[in-house]
């Protein structure tokens, strides 16, 4: 495992206090971190099998359905599934489900996992209707490792990986090329005799390479601009939009990241119309295609485009660059973190924040496109960001290097329970409870009842972090889980409370005792 600057020795883990009790009898003890190793919050997954990602996916009637079943354990698995739409079918071997259904409404399927430890089930509500990304998508860009560099065989690489690292089993589904496939400014010609667009040398089979990732039962996205060229300089969509939704939908891509860019240069200007009209334009084109392509806006937050985006995409970029944004006390994704949290009331199924990528393993710098290198968070930085964009509901898209994947970034990325909070199917945003220079308290509610809720530690000592159970609305009583542990702790009587490392976190569940004593 690589080893990180952050490795500490003993520190004090989080452990939840509840009212009467002195320090002395709560602390759960935890297994001490080795020197030099980052501590490993998230559990093995079981032999066992156990189905993870989301609860609840959308697709239009008629249209191609694909979707691998995420379920961890032991090799071989054989899948089940009862109750599907008419016109979708499961391989039982592989898990992964296709086909296209005009049967319109909400349908509960009943998923199955089975091997020699045990057997399993979840279910899965497949919604044939007009909403697509239902759950915040999670896969990963090419963006923040490869740069100008990306090849076809980088995204192949990418869906194997995905399947081979067991990111897929989890929820990771899309395997995005960002900029730099098509044609550069210096490269004439952009497009063919019919006015389609040329993909560049790096790119000799893009149908091809699609293909490959949808055999593996996942899904492909692609990228441009609205504007005549992309931000790295490469051939745009300007003048093109029908003919560009066409061929992206013939090439088989499930989803389009649409970059500002220069368009500034076309838009004539910057009010609410002229921000709004290239996107409802592709939008439009999108929607008439015969296949279902997510619209994921990037224009960096203007003109409050959370107030406005849900009408003409599925997810928007609140801020510039994560990957630009320099930290000064904090890393940057703290300040991008924070900046997305206040536009939680605008969330919710088929419509996200994006506050971008979550940048750790191996990635290269952005100023300079560098090279990949281990990221510079500390592990329990490392723990904050994934729990900040899960309470979020981030999309969560990594774009570090699929090839050079580590034990810890995968335990981080591949946390069930955090995932779990993500892909809630209620689809709501944390809401900001707390916020001052030493501490972030985010809630969020999920759709059992319970409300998840984050504890950050914005400063760069250990701390006691607490909040009231009435300033999350609560009535005194709660069973309390922790979410990277996965495991219960005593329930909360009237505060919920962690001691949490330097710029640390912890996430619990809470299930509030009303809903626990109707369970009785
Ligand atoms: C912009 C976007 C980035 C990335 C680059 C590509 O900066 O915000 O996410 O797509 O363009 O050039």
């Amino acid at each position: 495992m690589r080893i990180n600057r952050q490795m500490r020795i003993g520190v004090a883990l989080p452990w939840v206090a509840f009212a009467g009790f002195t320090a002395a009898q709560t602390p759960v003890s935890d297994p001490v971190p080795v020197a030099g190793v980052a501590p490993l919050l998230t559990p093995k997954a079981p032999l066992a099998p156990r189905i993870n990602g989301p609860r609840i996916t959308g697709v239009r009637p008629g249209k191609p359905f694909l979707f691998r079943l995420p379920c961890t354990g032991e090799r071989p698995l054989t899948f089940a599934a009862e109750g599907l739409p008419p016109g979708i079918t499961l391989d039982s071997t592989t898990g992964i489900l296709r086909g296209a259904s005009t049967a319109a409404g909400s349908h509960k399927v009943t998923l199955g996992a089975t091997n020699r430890h045990g057997t399993t089930r979840r279910e899965l509500k497949i919604v044939v209707g007009d909403t697509l990304a239902l759950t915040p998508p999670m896969g990963w860009n090419s963006w923040y490792i490869h740069y100008n560099r990306v090849t076809e065989l980088h995204l192949r690489e990418a869906a194997d990986q995905m399947i081979k690292t067991g990111m897929a089993d989890y929820g990771y589904q899309y395997v995005n090329i960002d900029d730099c496939w098509m044609k550069a400014k210096n490269e004439p010609p952009f497009r063919d005799a019919t006015g389609d667009l040329l993909a560049n040398d790096k790119f000799p089979d893009l149908k091809g390479m699609v293909d490959y990732i949808h055999s593996r039962g996942l899904r492909a996205g692609t990228y441009i601009s609205p504007g005549p060229w992309t931000c790295a300089g490469y051939a745009g969509s300007w003048q093109h939009e029908a003919r560009d939704a066409r061929w992206f939908a013939r090439m088989g891509f499930d989803f389009l990241k649409y970059d500002w860019c220069s368009y500034e240069s076309v838009a004539g200007g910057k009010e609410l119309a002229q921000l709004k009209k290239p996107y409802q334009l592709m939008w439009d084109e999108l929607r008439k295609q015969d296949r279902d392509i997510v619209l994921n806006l990037c224009q960096y937050g203007m003109g409050e485009v959370w107030k406005w985006g849900a009408e003409v995409g599925n997810c928007w970029r609140t801020t510039g660059d994560l990957g630009l944004e320099r930290g000064s006390k904090l890393p940057g994704f703290y300040q991008i973190g924070m900046s997305n949290a206040a536009h939680w009331e605008h969330a919710r199924p088929g419509a996200w924040n994006d506050p971008d990528y979550l940048l750790i393993g191996w990635v290269g710098d952005a100023h300079g496109m560098g090279e990949g290198k281990p990221t510079t968070l500390t592990a329990d930085e490392q723990y904050s960001y994934m729990s900040m964009w899960c309470l979020m509901a981030s999309p969560l898209i990594f774009s570090g290097d699929m090839a050079k994947l580590d034990e810890f970034t995968l335990s981080v990325l591949c946390a069930p329970e955090l995932i779990d909070i993500d892909q809630d199917p209620l689809g709501k945003q944390a809401a900001i409870i707390k916020q001052d220079a030493r501490q972030l308290v985010l809630a969020k509610p999920l759709e059992d009842g319970a409300l998840a809720v984050g504890l950050f530690n914005l400063t760069d000592q250990p701390q006691r972090l607490e909040i009231p159970l009435e300033a999350l609305r609560l009535k005194p009583g709660a069973g309390v889980r922790e979410a990277w542990r996965q495991r219960d702790l005593p329930a909360a009587a009237d505060t919920l409370g962690a001691e949490i490392p330097a710029h640390g976190v912890a996430v619990f569940r809470l299930t509030p005792k009303a809903r626990l004593a109707l369970r009785g």
